[in-house]
């Protein structure tokens, strides 16, 4: 008899955007005429610059060439890329990498999925409250957690609340634990730490030789200057942490897939019996398993990302949705909602009127303004109260859910 892997039936039953998709369908179904805006899961409205256009014409005009035929790549990216990402992303911010420690990969939500399985099933997770499912739902799997409570919080699990209290930065916790994720800038808050904080998560890694997994996928959103965009700008941090970064926000690459996960070599893990461990040649060993590297043509409109004309056209879209944020932000405040982010982040963080749920905000502005946002609770029981509407979309379609929501 072949068995199921039970930790999946302790799961809720779809993953949120699925089942926030189903619900608009649903909606539309029934009320065909309405013209629905979607701010709901951040995906990128604007098309991808013509110098990214213009490296992939190139690179797909190579994979049609007998001679320039790209077959198997090295599943840890192609230098060219590698060494791109180590000029602008970490060297301009005075972090030197090794081309062996960044691993070119189709997807941050894989990497921050996948990096778990690495490590013993018996470590203690903390994740922010609230956190991008992936985290969570990915551990559960892996059968590192209990049941979930009627709050949908798994036992097991050391959970960090983040509420306007503690600007949506979370306290270092009282337990001791193993595996650290944070996401700053985060989603959903749109909350961002400064150089002191994330000391303070460095410093407590390596006293209790914990690993922090620090999704970045939002640094480019980052407007303060001093506001880090890398968790190895904190001296120290890597002896102690991965860090997270993608191409889909920054440069639109949410339907093309590229991004990349940096393990530096000084990062240990230990045996049960105290010795350390390298993690570095264990994710090596991992992703060359079991992956086959990101596609050549990704790779190549990656690098375009890099080139002069390339910052210069992803900045202008970045700059394009960071006004969409401060028009999100302006209307809802000038409405009387307390709200948060949107400025170092391109999600903004509002609190429901009224006590509403965060499903029950869901609902009303569907049926009210048709406008979608992403309720905070399916990011945690810390996020209910809350719903997250995001700043990708077309400029247009932001203003006039705005005016939509002024109305109602
Ligand atoms: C989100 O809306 O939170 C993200 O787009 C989801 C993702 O990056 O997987």
């Amino acid at each position: 008899m072949i068995k199921i892997n039970e930790n999946y039936l302790k799961l809720a039953s779809g993953y949120l955007f699925p089942e926030i998709s189903r619900r608009v369908k649903s909606f539309s179904t029934k009320n065909p005429d309405k013209n629905i805006i979607r701010l709901g899961i951040g995906d990128v409205t604007e098309p991808l610059p013509p110098a990214i256009i213009e490296a992939m014409h190139n690179a797909v005009n190579q994979m049609g060439s007998k001679t320039d035929l790209k077959g198997y790549g090295p599943e840890q990216g192609y230098d060219f890329l590698i060494e791109a990402i180590i000029t602008n992303d970490y060297k301009s911010r005075g972090v030197s990498l090794e081309n062996t420690e960044v691993f070119v990969s189709d997807g941050a939500k894989c990497d921050t999925g996948n990096l778990q399985e690495i490590f013993g099933i018996d470590n203690v997770i903390a994740v922010t409250d609230p956190v991008y499912p992936v985290y969570v739902d990915t551990n559960v799997m892996a059968g590192r957690t209990g049941k979930a409570d009627k709050s949908g919080r798994f036992a097991g699990i050391v959970y960090m609340p983040c509420t306007p209290d503690n600007n949506f930065v979370p306290e270092l916790p009282k337990e001791k634990v193993d595996l650290i994720y944070l996401c700053f800038p985060n989603n959903p808050t749109g909350a961002v730490a400064k150089k002191e904080q994330l000391k303070k998560w460095v410093d407590y890694a390596k006293a209790n030789k914990a690993i922090i997994l620090f999704d970045a996928a939002y640094e480019a959103f980052i407007s303060d200057n001093v506001i880090p965009h890398s968790i190895y700008e904190i001296e120290g941090a890597k002896e102690v942490a991965v860090e997270f970064r993608s191409f889909s926000k920054t440069a639109g690459f949410t339907g093309l897939r590229c991004a990349f996960t940096i393990v530096p070599r000084e990062l240990k893990a230990w045996t049960s019996d105290g010795k350390a461990v390298d993690v570095n040649p264990i994710w090596n060993r991992r992703h060359c398993t079991k992956f086959n590297g990101a596609s050549y043509v990704s790779q190549v409109a990656a690098a375009a990302v890099y080139s002069a004309d390339g910052k210069k056209q992803v900045r202008k879209i970045i700059e394009l949705y960071m006004s969409n944020a401060s028009l999100i932000v302006g209307t809802l405040k000038k409405l009387g909602f307390e709200v948060y982010g949107g400025v170092n982040a391109p999600y903004v963080w509002l609190k429901t009127k009224n006590k509403m749920t965060s499903w029950e905000f869901f609902d009303y502005l569907l049926n009210k303004a048709n406008v979608v946002c992403t309720p905070g609770s399916g990011f945690g029981a810390a996020g209910e109260g809350f719903v997250r509407l995001s700043a990708f979309g077309d400029p247009v379609n932001v203003a006039e859910a705005m005016e939509r929501i002024k109305k109602i």
